[in-house]
């Protein structure tokens, strides 16, 4: 099977490549990536000089070069996206031209092409805000109410690849899947940049009271969801994913990490609240559970101790990154103090 894996040199898109080439040995890649300063091929270095693999450096809304870059592929994996809340907020443009634009160019192509299988990564961003104190979750029904212009693109690109599948008859799935960590994520999202600031003994900023709740899903939980989505799911279908209930705040989760890294909580450092924060995700992954099997497997403080492990081996990458571009975002986003 020929694969189109767009974003694939972001933090989910590299992990799904270096999992489904090991696993599926009749499988070829191709990455399609325009390499935005959230981009690492570090990532894929193990498949890098596979013959099944290949990439192309190139942004989702040229449709030229979709048209060219689809030729003969069976199915295409879209995670291509911009994707920090806060960078949305400074600037929603970029958003709007990629999540929008872009997934608008992707499945014109892929109708034209008549590909088997379009499966678009969103999350449950698209949903909104649950309070904080309710005990209601997301479900595949749950209606969209986005409230940032990161999340309103990611609507939007829900609705378009829906109304391919109504209008066009594409053969689309959908998930929408709650936060992610791992190995490799950009350090400007919260558990990662909380690790890497406490290694370097620096400040960690919370935004508002701590008090938010998101629905921490592992990554890898995350490719073995996708992975029975395109084997097993059903077309025009949408499957929520989601981690082990745990209900941990923001402050929770960053003094989880001090705790594991032997540091001081004095590192914690309450910021202004993000506008319009969103104060609780939880999701009800129990369409995807009876369906077509799948559960999360690791918890959160076993997937929280891989994930220190593999920042404490690998500093070098995102000491990089901090030095790079990373500094300009974090200085504009939180001042020049002594974050
Ligand atoms: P990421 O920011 O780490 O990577 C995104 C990748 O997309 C980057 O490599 C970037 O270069 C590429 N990209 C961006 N715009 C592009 C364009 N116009 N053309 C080509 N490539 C482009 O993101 P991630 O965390 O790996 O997220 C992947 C997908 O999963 C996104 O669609 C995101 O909305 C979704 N998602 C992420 C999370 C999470 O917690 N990280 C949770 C739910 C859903
Ligand atoms: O729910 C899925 C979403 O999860 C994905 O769609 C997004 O692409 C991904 O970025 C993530 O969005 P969040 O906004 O939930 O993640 P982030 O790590 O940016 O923030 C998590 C919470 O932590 C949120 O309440 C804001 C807070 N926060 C974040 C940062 C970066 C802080 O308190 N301090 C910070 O420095």
């Amino acid at each position: 099977m020929k694969l189109l894996v767009t974003g694939g040199a972001g933090f989910i898109g590299s992990h799904f490549i270096n999992h489904r080439l090991a696993n599926h040995s009749q499988d070829s890649i191709i990455n399609l990536d325009n390499l935005t300063y959230a981009a690492s091929l570090v990532n894929l270095q193990q498949v890098m000089e596979s013959p099944r693999y290949k990439f192309i450096k190139g942004d989702i809304s040229s449709m030229a070069l979709i048209e060219e870059v689809m030729q003969g592929v069976d199915v295409v994996v879209h995670f291509a996206a911009e994707t920090h809340v806060d960078r949305s907020i400074l600037d929603p443009w970029p958003f709007i031209q990629s999540n929008i634009v872009g997934t608008y160019t992707l499945l014109e192509v892929a109708k034209k092409m008549k590909v088997k299988r379009f499966h678009h990564i969103s999350t449950d961003e698209v949903f909104g805000s649950l309070e904080l104190q309710s005990n209601e979750k997301f479900n595949e029904n749950t209606l969209y109410s986005p409230r940032s212009p990161y999340s309103a693109t990611k609507a939007g690109s829900d609705h378009l690849v829906r109304a391919y599948y109504h209008t066009y008859g594409l053969p689309v799935t959908i998930s929408n899947c709650s936060n992610n960590f791992g190995p490799a994520m950009y350090p400007e999202k919260l558990i990662p940049l909380a690790i890497t600031s406490a290694l370097e003994n620096k400040k960690i900023p919370i935004h508002g009271d701590g008090k938010n709740e998101r629905d921490w899903l592992f990554v890898e939980d995350h490719i073995s969801a996708i992975e029975l989505i395109l084997e097993e799911g059903k077309i025009g279908e949408t499957y929520l994913v989601g981690g082990l209930k745990n209900g941990v705040s923001n402050v929770d989760i960053v003094k989880k990490i001090l705790k594991i890294l032997k540091k001081d909580e004095d590192l914690i450092k309450f910021v202004d609240d993000r506008p319009g924060n969103d104060r609780k995700y939880d999701i009800d992954w129990s369409k995807i559970n009876k369906q077509l099997g799948w559960e999360p497997k690791y918890n959160l403080d076993k997937a929280l101790e891989l994930t220190i492990e593999w920042y404490k081996k690998n500093v070098d990458w995102w000491k990089k990154i901090k030095e790079g571009e990373f500094k300009e975002y974090y200085e504009k986003q939180f001042g020049k103090s002594d974050l």
